[in-house]
């Protein structure tokens, strides 16, 4: 390639969750590693917010990025088709976009990533003579896991939520069967037979770049790179690059929010904030709220309205009490919290809450990205899974990083009490327990970042990344002549 950048192209599959930590590592690749970037987008006509994330940014243009048109799919789904059946259409039909657009570019791409949903563009790199990379925006256990279901598949018989045993994945932390993820769930469904052609096609591919790093999961990464019972991904080099995570905004104002933080002690606010998409029902909010009140800790939540379910819709029509409570909070709520409290009705500012020096706990649905962004910022937390896929992020928080506790029974299958908040709460802000949390996640959050410095692991893993494609790409080329 002689003194010519590396050009790499990025495939992102629909959806803002998937493109951020794609744009993310584009963005650190261009910068810090001198390589040229084209982000190909397979959009959805659906979001705002995603076409927002592709105008070009007003600052320093660091990477290409190309949308591709949706594809339409309609004739393919109807109204019960889920979210993953879905994804895996939309790429599917949007591959001879991709192709196209591909065969367009000019320089002509030497290497191509994909995330973890776009596998099936494998015969479009062949094609033209790239090596081809997947994505897995997640942790090494996720990719054991998936790597493993097909194994999974013909060594168990019936739903793998009926198991009395532990799924065994080797060399791996097992599985509980409640804990799989929601592809796994219903071995009947559209979307289990996507998740499992995934986990085979990933062996086709010249390797696996995962949102992890070294000092995280490693015994998980051991088992990938050695594990020779693990299934597709063995042999396969895997390489730990993270934790990439969105960047903090750059300073503006400071917000009301962030001024009252700034008057409380350290360490003394617990932020509850269940992403962007996260409801609760309504007897589970109240039951909040009284855990909040009862621990007497400071707080910041993040608080919808409850998720509606017909019957009750009624019941919270009728405003607000007179201190402006709105009435799925216990009466008078507002007034007692004045001190202790904010309650925000919009989700928010989330890594400027996390990093701020008051901020000691974070009750939250362990997504992946808010669990890195509770790591990087050194702060313990109450996992509290909402759907199925963060149960694995929720399980490994408690028992394999010990810097979470966790509800006795998970919280989709039974409202927690009232007190058993209070007491996760005082576990993580006042028990010694907590103290023993907080040291561990802060030196993970150290070890963090000691991986993405210049000679730490991940930079180094992303160093030896761009060497083996770099070699793939001559070789495929010299073939090809
Ligand atoms: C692979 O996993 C199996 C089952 O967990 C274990 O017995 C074996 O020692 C592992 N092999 C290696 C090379 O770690
Ligand atoms: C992180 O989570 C938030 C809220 O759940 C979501 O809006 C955002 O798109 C996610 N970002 C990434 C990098 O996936
Ligand atoms: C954690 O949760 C996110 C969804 O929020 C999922 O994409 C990711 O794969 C999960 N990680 C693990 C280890 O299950």
């Amino acid at each position: 390639m002689d003194s010519k950048k590396l050009h790499i192209a990025i495939l992102a599959s629909p959806g803002l969750g998937h493109l951020i930590p794609v744009l993310v590592l584009g963005n650190r690749l261009a910068s810090l590693h001198d390589v040229k970037i084209t982000i190909l987008v397979i959009t959805t006509t659906t979001s705002h917010a995603e076409s927002q994330m592709l105008k070009p940014p007003s600052g320093e243009k660091l990477v290409d990025i190309l949308p591709i048109p949706p594809p339409d799919i309609s004739h393919l789904i109807d109204a019960n088709t889920n979210m993953v059946t879905q994804l895996c259409i939309m790429v599917r039909e949007a591959l001879p976009g991709v192709r196209s657009t591909i065969a367009c570019l000019k320089p002509r791409p030497d290497v191509l990533i994909g995330d973890l949903f776009c596998s099936e563009a494998f015969p479009i790199a062949t094609e033209f003579g790239m090596p081809m990379y997947l994505y897995v925006p997640s942790t090494a256990w996720f990719t054991a896991l998936t790597t493993y279901c097909p194994i999974l598949h013909e060594q168990i018989d019936g739903q793998y939520v009926d198991q009395v045993e532990p799924l065994k994945i080797p060399g791996c932390k097992s599985v509980r069967p409640e804990d799989v993820v929601d592809p796994m769930l219903d071995r009947n469904e559209q979307q289990y037979r996507e998740y499992l052609r995934i986990g085979i096609e990933f062996k086709f591919g010249d390797g696996i770049l995962m949102n992890t790093w070294e000092d995280l999961e490693p015994i998980s990464l051991e088992a990938l790179r050695k594990n020779e019972s693990l299934g597709a991904v063995v042999k396969r080099p895997v390489y730990p690059i993270g934790p990439l995570r969105r960047p903090i905004e750059p300073e503006g104002p400071k917000s009301e929010l962030i001024k009252w933080l700034d008057m409380q002690p350290k360490d003394s606010v617990i932020f509850v904030s269940f992403g962007s998409g996260g409801t609760l029902s309504a007897q589970q909010i109240s039951e909040l709220a009284w855990g909040l009140e009862l621990s007497q800790q400071r707080f910041i939540w993040v608080v919808r309205p409850p998720a509606k379910s017909g019957a009750d819709e009624s019941f919270f029509t009728s405003g607000s009490g007179s201190d402006g409570t709105p009435d799925y909070l216990p009466e008078g709520f507002l007034t007692r919290t004045k001190k202790s409290g904010l309650v925000e009705p919009l989700w928010t500012e989330q890594v400027e809450i996390l990093n701020h020096p008051s901020v000691g706990g974070f009750l939250s649905h362990c997504g992946w990205n808010s669990t890195l962004e509770s790591i990087t910022s050194g702060v313990p937390m109450i996992a509290w899974p909402l759907y199925a896929e963060q149960r694995l992020n929720a399980t490994m928080l408690t028992e394999e990083l010990c810097i979470a506790v966790r509800p006795e029974v998970l919280p989709s299958k039974k409202v927690v009490g009232r007190e058993e908040i209070e007491k996760m709460v005082r576990t993580v802000m006042e028990y010694k327990e907590g103290k023993i949390m907080r040291d561990k996640v802060r030196k993970l959050k150290i070890s963090a970042e000691n991986a993405l410095n210049k000679g730490g692991s991940s930079y180094n893993n992303m160093c030896d990344l761009l060497k083996d494609a770099e070699l793939r790409s001559k070789s495929l080329k010299s073939t090809s002549d």
